[in-house]
Order: structure tokens, then sequence, then C-alpha cells
């Protein structure tokens, strides 16, 4: 910030006020605010999982902490982001959610009583809270906006409700208690640890989320939705990145305004790789141009309000048109994801789908005549090809890009896919810009194409089809917005 009526830089500008006792310029003459908040569509499935969470731990309490603020720097915090197993639970949405809120299920009889501990809104004035309003800038509503108050609370999610200043209550007695660790580092240093109860909880809540009810494929399908509407904002504004120093930077700006217009943020950073960058399988940096004659491989997600996220990858020419050697590492790849589609249903073993990409990546990279050492061909039986795709094929999606990540493997990466899965096909391939194994014209070039399915009853449905895939029609698509 500009020197300002005396004051330079944010630290001085902004500076917290200094508490008053009795409220000073902001005692009194306030008017009532409460609203009647409608519960959230999907509070009553939320309830539902509660209930699995009870059935699985009779007897103990259960303890899951929605996080809170991380600093960015000195006084700025990141946005805020509550677990993906607290969202689970509550079905709490986008800004609305409070840090340090933490669900706790009391056991009670046969059953558990369940009490959300939240943030109440900064009284204006009065109580022990009393300057919070103006002088918190973390918390205080005058800094950060309004929250709703306990009720609110507790008619949107469906749950009972309290202060969290209340929480030490609810933490007392001697319970067995489980909590899901290094989110909440008072409830943390109140609840001594049992290591190996506490990481069968977060087993028990990342294999819960493996198999998504209506309600969340629904939220997965207007995420999905959302992040192919940035692609097309995307394809529309490749021309003008081509003629910026750093055209990935507005690629990804161009993508990241749809996901905070139709969303509530990212599901993970855009990841927006022109040229060689395209063979690094993170690139976030994002610092380069956007030249015609190069690719460019996009690898986005929009996480919607909910929190649930599409992911979805486009290697695009950016000049329209694929050149013969690009679009022949584009054809293996559609080829090899194709493939992998087709071993998408029900009762497969989760690795199906991968293993049949892989096949044929490595055949079509030996009939290319591609031997990386010498006599050892690139088949599907050597492993030699994975130094041109690297990794796995795919992944769980869901509230978290890489979704259900705390499952055993044999409910998950060594499991059997079910009705309800939603996952990603993404195969790819990357030849390094300075990989001498490969003919000169193939080093520098990344191709990944990713696609989101659910698993039905008889096979899958493509959440992404909308978005062009192959290579005619990506170019059909790309003449129609240019
Ligand atoms: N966007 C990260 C991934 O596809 O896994
Ligand atoms: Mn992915
Ligand atoms: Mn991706």
């Amino acid at each position: 910030m500009k020197e300002r009526n005396g004051l330079r830089g944010t630290s001085e500008a902004h500076r917290d006020v200094p508490a008053t006792e009795n409220g000073g310029p902001f005692r009194g003459g306030w008017a009532d605010t409460a609203l009647k908040s409608p519960p959230l569509p999907g509070a009553a499935y939320a309830a539902k999982r509660r209930s699995a969470v009870s059935e699985r731990f009779p007897g103990e309490r259960i303890v899951v902490p929605s996080g809170g603020l991380k600093v960015r720097s000195n006084d700025f915090d990141h946005p805020f982001r509550p677990h993906s197993a607290y969202v689970h639970l509550t079905a709490e949405e986008g800004s609305s959610a409070v840090p340090d809120s933490v669900l706790v299920f009391e056991p009670t009889g046969g059953s558990h009583a369940v009490t959300l501990f939240t943030r109440p809104r900064s009284p204006r004035d009065g109580g022990p809270n009393g300057t919070e309003f103006h002088g918190d800038r973390r918390y205080g509503e005058f800094w950060t906006g309004r929250r709703r108050t306990l009720p609110e609370t507790a008619d949107a999610l469906g749950v009972e409700v309290a202060a969290r200043d209340d929480l030490d209550r609810a933490l007392r007695g001697n319970v067995p208690t489980r909590v899901l660790r290094f989110e909440d580092s008072y409830v943390d240093a109140r609840v001594p640890p049992s290591p190996q109860a506490d990481a069968e909880l977060v087993v028990f809540l990342s294999e819960l989320r493996l198999v998504k009810d209506a309600w969340e494929i629904g939220q997965l399908d207007g995420a999905v939705d959302c992040t192919v509407a940035g692609f097309h904002d995307v394809v529309g504004e490749l021309r003008h990145a081509t003629r910026l120093e750093r055209g990935e930077r507005w690629i990804e700006g161009t993508f990241n305004r749809r996901a905070r217009l139709g969303g509530h943020s990212l599901g993970f950073d855009t990841i927006a790789a022109a040229g060689a960058h395209a063979c690094v399988l993170h690139w976030m940096r994002n610092d380069g141009p956007v030249r015609d004659g190069d690719l460019l491989l996009l690898d986005a997600g929009v996480e919607a309000d909910s929190f649930y996220t599409g992911d979805l990858t486009r290697t695009l020419p950016v000049d329209g048109r694929f050149t013969d050697t690009q679009r022949r590492v584009y054809d293996l790849v559609h080829a090899a994801q194709s493939a992998g589609i087709a071993a998408l249903r029900p009762g497969a073993r989760y690795g199906d789908f991968h293993t049949a990409a892989m096949r044929v990546i490595a055949e079509g990279l030996d009939a290319w005549g591609l031997r990386p050492y010498g006599a050892s061909a690139a088949t599907a039986e050597s492993d030699l090809y994975r130094r041109y795709t690297v990794c796995g094929s795919g992944h769980m999606l869901g509230l978290d890009c890489h979704d259900c990540a705390g499952a055993r493997g044999e409910t998950y990466l060594d499991g059997v896919l079910e009705a309800g899965h939603v996952l990603t096909v993404e195969p790819g391939l990357y030849f390094q810009p300075d990989d001498l194994t490969v003919p000169e014209e193939l080093r520098g070039i990344g191709v990944r194409i990713e696609d989101d399915f659910v698993i039905t009853d008889d096979g899958a449905v493509c959440l992404s089809s909308e978005l062009p895939r192959d290579a005619d029609e990506v170019e059909a698509w790309m003449a129609a917005l240019r």
C-alpha cells in the first residue's frame, strides 16, 4: 500500500484496533440480523455418513476437526479450506466454512450425540469476545464478514451446535477417544494420542468416501461442467497468450477466473505447461511463453462450493493444428486412454484400466522401434516404457483431487471397482527434452489426456464427455473458438 493519510505500509494501516473495555464507539445501535437458514442440500446425506461413523465406533468418542487458518505471510492467511473428512460429515459449503470448527461424536447408549463446536458471530459489543468484531483481524466480522449464528448453522447443517469455546467441556472424562490428528493443535494437545486407534479412524473416514452417493455425483458433475467451461475459456484466450512473455500465466489466470466465478476455488493449482514444460508432471510455475507450433498441456479442476472437484487434462496444439509428430504421440495416448476407459466396469480390478492403457503405450512404442536399452523392447512385460509415462493412469476423485488416499490397499489400489466410484483416466507420454533414448523429434513433447468417470451398475459414465478428446475433434473445437 502506498503512503496514505500519514500511515505507511499495510501493517501500519491495517493494524488491529486496540481493544476497548466497553465497546467504545461500537457500543449499541446494532439491528438484529438473524436469518432463517434453510438446510443445505447435502445435509441429509452427511447425516447418513455420520450414522456410519457412529455404527463403526460404538462407545467411543470421535473428534473430527475442520482445521484452521494457516499463515501465508506475516498477518495474512491462506484462504481457508476445511479438511475433506470434516466436509464429508457436515456438508459444509464454500465460504460459510468456519476455521477451528470441531465435530464431536459423543457416545450415548448404543449411538452417539453429535455436536458441532464452532465459532459464533462476533458480538458487536459486550460479552467475553466484545472486541472481536472490530479488534480481531483473523476472526472479527468487521474484517472477514458475517458468519452464521449458531442456530443458523444448526439449521443449515442439521446438527446440534455449540460454541467452540465450550469444546473443552466436550473433551473431558475418561472416554476412549479417536481424533483426526494434526488438524487442530488444541484438540491434539487436549486428547492423548492413540496411534493405532487414530490411524484406524483415518482409514475409515477415507474409505467412507470411496463410494459416492447421488448428491456427491451431482456435485462432481457440476464441478466437471465448470471445469469444461474453463477449458473453453482457455482456448478462446490461446492466441492472446502467444503474445505475452508469460503466456502460461495468462492461461492459468483464465482458468482460475472461471473456477472462482463458477465454483469455490481450484481442486489443485492449475498446470499450464507449454512446450517442454508439458514433460513436467506437475508444472505449476506457469512462467513460460506459449508459442505457436508447441503443445499446451492444461491440467486443471474447478472445486465446487461443496468442495468436490473436477480434474481434466487436454493437450492442445497452440496454433490449432497438430504437427505430424505431435499427432502421432497424441493418437497413441488417446488410444491408451480409450483402452483404459473400456476397462472401467463394476467388478473389474482397480488396476485393470491402468494395465490396459499401458499395454497400448508399450506396444505403440515398440511399434515405433523405441528400444530405450538396446535389445530390451518397451513391451507390456518389460516396464521400460515407464521412463516415458512415470506415474499411474488415474486416481479416485472427490473432495480431494487424489481422493480417499488413506484407504487400504484391499479397498482401493488392489481392490475392485464398484458402482459409485468416481475416478480419472489419464495416461500420458512424456519425452524429456534431454532424453537421448528417443529420436530428436520426440524430445520435449508431453501429452496427457484426462477425463472423469462414474462407475455405474453396468459400466461407466464419462462426466467430461462434452470436451473434445480425439485429435480431429480437438482441432475442430479450437478452430471454432479461435
Ligand atoms: N491434476 C493432478 C492429477 O491429475 O493427478
Ligand atoms: Mn488426475
Ligand atoms: Mn489432472
